[in-house]
């Protein structure tokens, strides 16, 4: 026994000593490191993303409208009805992908980062662009979690399929098939949707650009989740447009989809659920991502290139979830049959217009 037991540790000693560091890095050129050289080059572009795109590395329109454009180049995918997923056809096949109904206003930021990857001779194919800014992007915002990064899609082949990104007039059950079809299940579909906590619309009222969709579109945080489950109030002058509901405070949108997921008692609980959980909010969020982001493709295709995404920051100190100011929990439209809404307070003072997202 005695023996066998020497001859194992002499075994695992001798296996350890010639295997491969399990954590080899690669020096880049630019001094920095990476897990595999075809990382490295992405470095100087997040450089400059950050630099000419995204204004030194603000969580502003720029950012939100390319958070916005992963979810529009993704979705386009079904094992069904075809579409290549995250592979940048919104971009490459933009004359036929912005003229659909739900890609309105996106023809913004489809330009903006066409004419970047132009300007700055982009080699990255559509696919890793789009995902590499949206990722750069959310990662400006504080309390927005490090979304890992895969590397290595290649060109689109075709225009994705009209129908398949959903509309804010979509009935919850449309939106969760759809979503399911894509292979996304309820809560993920939830998780996602954390990103409307950094966004705002510009084309559900037109007249009114840059609407928030919560009362902190520069954090991300669970604002949303906690404004879009109250009371709606039908504010002076707000006119009724297709997909907008009534929301809380004047200068903020809600659309219905948000609305009628919070209510429901598929996803009631799932939402609730990131009110007073910020942690849960961010893995959930950036796991889901991660799925999005590599819709249509193998990921073992691809290579992890993370560690090219900027470090993150935290929420602000006095950030926390909150009512709005002269709201109470009366107001909080309870609909998680499992557990109470979590216990808030609002904000002091009288109630406040929420200010718009200024363009970039
Ligand atoms: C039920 C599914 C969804 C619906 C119906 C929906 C609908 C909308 C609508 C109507 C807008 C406003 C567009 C405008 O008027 O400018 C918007 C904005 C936005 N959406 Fe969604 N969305 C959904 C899911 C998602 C997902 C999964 C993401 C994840 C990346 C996302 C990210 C965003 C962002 C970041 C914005 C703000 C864009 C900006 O501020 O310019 N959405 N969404």
């Amino acid at each position: 026994m005695a023996y066998k037991g020497l001859v194992a540790a002499a075994f695992t000693l001798a296996t350890l000593a010639n295997a491969k560091p399990l954590n080899r890095r690669v020096a880049c050129a630019d001094g920095r490191s990476a897990s595999n050289e075809v990382c490295c080059q992405l470095f100087p572009l997040v450089d400059i993303i950050q630099e000419k795109l995204f204004d030194g590395g603000e969580c502003g329109e720029e950012v939100h409208e390319s958070l916005r454009l992963t979810f529009h180049d993704a979705i386009g995918f079904s094992p069904t009805a075809g579409g290549g997923g995250a592979d940048g056809s919104i971009i490459a096949f933009a004359d036929t992908e912005t003229a659909f109904h739900a890609n309105g206003g996106i023809d913004e930021i489809v330009d903006a980062q066409t004419q970047f990857i132009a300007d700055n001779n982009v080699t990255i194919s559509p696919g890793d662009f789009i995902q590499l800014a949206g990722a750069v992007g959310v990662a400006n915002c504080p309390g927005a979690p490090r979304i890992p990064y895969f590397f290595g899609r290649p060109a689109p082949k075709a225009a994705s399929p009209d129908g398949m990104i959903p509309e804010p007039f979509d009935s919850v059950d449309k939106i969760l098939a759809r979503f399911s079809d894509a292979g996304f299940s309820s809560a993920e579909v939830i998780a996602l949707l954390a990103s409307h906590s950094v966004a705002a619309a510009d084309t559900v009222d037109p007249t009114i650009p840059g609407t928030p969709f919560d009362s902190t579109p520069g954090l991300f945080d669970s604002q949303f989740f906690v404004e879009v489950q109250l009371k709606g109030t039908a504010f002076p002058g707000t006119p009724d447009n297709e997909g907008e509901s009534k929301s809380p405070a004047a200068g903020e949108m809600r659309i219905q989809s948000d609305e009628a997921l919070a209510r429901d008692s598929r996803t009631a609980c799932e939402w609730q659920s990131f009110v007073d959980n910020h942690d849960k909010l961010m893995s959930a969020f950036s796991d889901a991502m991660v799925k999005m982001s590599v819709l249509g493709h193998d990921i073992k295709d691809l290579v992890d290139c993370s560690e090219v995404i900027p470090e993150t920051t935290p929420l602000p100190a006095d950030a926390g979830p909150h009512l709005l100011p002269a709201t109470t929990m009366d107001d909080i439209e309870q609909a998680c049959a499992d557990t109470p809404f979590p216990t808030l307070t609002a904000l002091p003072g009288p109630a406040t217009s929420i200010p718009p997202v200024p363009p970039s």
